[in-house]
C-alpha cells in the first residue's frame, strides 16, 4: 500500500531527527513564559476550537489550483493578459496563506514526536519549497517578458504541494496528530459508579474508569470536579498533571483545562474536555455526562 510505502520511506530518513532536535528547541524558547504560551495558543487555534492550521492550508490549496487553470488559459487562449494577471494575484494570495499555514504547522509540529515528527518534518519541508518555488515564480512572472520558466517552476510547486497534502493527510488520518483524543470513549450518560467515596482522598486526583472511560476526579471539601481524563490534544493522563487553583495542567504538552466546566483555557489543545457530573450515593462516587458539557462526543 502507498501509505505504508511513504512511511517507511519516511521512518528511514534518520537524518531528519538531529534537525527536528533543532527546530523543536526553536518551537520550546520561542514560545516561553506566559506571552509565548498565549501566542502558541493563538496559533494553535485554541480560540477558534479548532486547529488552526488546516483552516489556513485550504487557501494556497486552492489558490494555487486556481492558479494552473489561469495558467492553462493563458498557455491554450490567445496569451490572454487578464489570465495572466489572474494567475499572479491568486499566486500572491497563496504564498501570503502558505506563510501562515507554515507558521501555524510548525507550531502544531513543535509537539509531536518520533515517526508523527518525521512525516510532520517531511511536509513541512515540502511545502517550504514549494512555497519558495511560487515565490520565485511570481519574481519571474511579473518581471520576465516570457512566462515559460515562471509557469514551469509553479507547476512543479504544485506537485510538491500535492505530495506535502498527501502527507499532512498522514498524519491526521493514520497517525491521528491533530485529532481530538477522546472522540471515541463514550462518556456514561447516565448515573454510573467510578469508585467508592472513601478511596477519593481530599485534593488528590485520581482516574477511575467508567465503563472504560477514564474520568478525572478532584475532591476539595464538598465539591467533586469531573472531567474526561484523555486530553483532547494528544491523550496525555491528566491526573498525572498539576493542579493551579481551578486548572489542570496537561503534563505532556501543558494543555490547561478548567477543572470546574472542562473548557481548554491554554493550547495546544483546542477542544475542551467532556464535562461529568459528580455526587456520592452510598458510599460510592457516580459520574454522568453534565448536559453543559463543551465537549462535542
Ligand atoms: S496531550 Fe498534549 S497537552 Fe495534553
Amino acid at each position: 500500500m502507498l501509505s505504508h510505502a511513504v512511511s517507511r520511506f519516511i521512518d528511514r530518513q534518520r537524518w531528519l531527527d538531529p534537525l527536528a532536535d533543532v527546530l523543536q528547541k526553536v518551537t520550546t524558547a520561542v514560545y516561553r513564559g506566559r506571552l509565548g504560551r498565549s501566542v502558541k495558543s493563538l496559533f494553535n487555534g485554541t480560540w477558534l476550537g479548532h486547529p488552526l492550521h488546516p483552516v489556513l492550508t485550504d487557501i494556497p490549496l486552492g489558490a494555487w489550483t486556481l492558479a494552473i487553470i489561469f495558467d492553462l488559459i493563458y498557455l491554450f487562449g490567445q496569451r490572454s493578459p487578464m489570465a495572466r494577471s489572474g494567475a499572479e494575484i491568486l499566486i500572491a494570495v497563496g504564498i501570503v496563506a502558505a506563510l501562515g499555514a507554515a507558521v501555524t504547522g510548525y507550531t502544531d509540529w513543535g509537539d509531536t514526536v518520533d515517526r508523527e515528527r518525521r512525516i510532520g518534518l517531511s511536509h513541512g519541508l515540502l511545502n517550504l519549497i514549494a512555497t519558495l518555488l511560487y515565490v520565485i515564480s511570481l519574481v519571474l512572472r511579473l518581471t520576465s517578458p516570457g512566462q515559460g520558466i515562471g509557469i514551469v517552476l509553479s507547476w512543479i510547486g504544485y506537485a510538491l504541494l500535492i505530495t506535502a497534502a498527501y502527507l499532512g493527510g498522514e498524519l491526521v488520518f493514520n497517525i491521528g496528530t491533530g485529532v481530538n483524543h477522546h472522540a471515541w470513549q463514550p462518556p456514561p450518560t447516565d448515573w454510573t459508579p467510578a469508585m467508592r467515596a472513601s478511596d477519593l482522598v481530599d485534593g488528590k486526583p485520581e482516574m477511575a474508569e467508567c465503563n472504560g472511560t477514564p474520568v478525572y476526579l478532584l475532591k476539595r471539601g464538598n465539591v467533586i470536579n469531573a472531567i474526561s481524563n484523555t486530553c483532547s490534544h494528544a491523550g496525555g493522563p491528566l491526573h498525572e498533571g498539576t493542579i493551579e487553583d481551578n486548572i489542570v495542567v496537561c503534563p505532556w504538552h501543558a494543555s490547561r483545562f478548567d477543572l470546574r466546566t472542562g473548557a481548554v483555557r491554554g493550547g495546544p489543545a483546542t477542544v475542551s474536555q467532556v464535562r461529568y457530573d459528580a455526587r456520592i450515593t452510598e458510599g460510592r462516587v457516580e459520574v454522568r455526562r453534565s448536559p453543559a458539557s463543551l465537549q462535542p462526543n
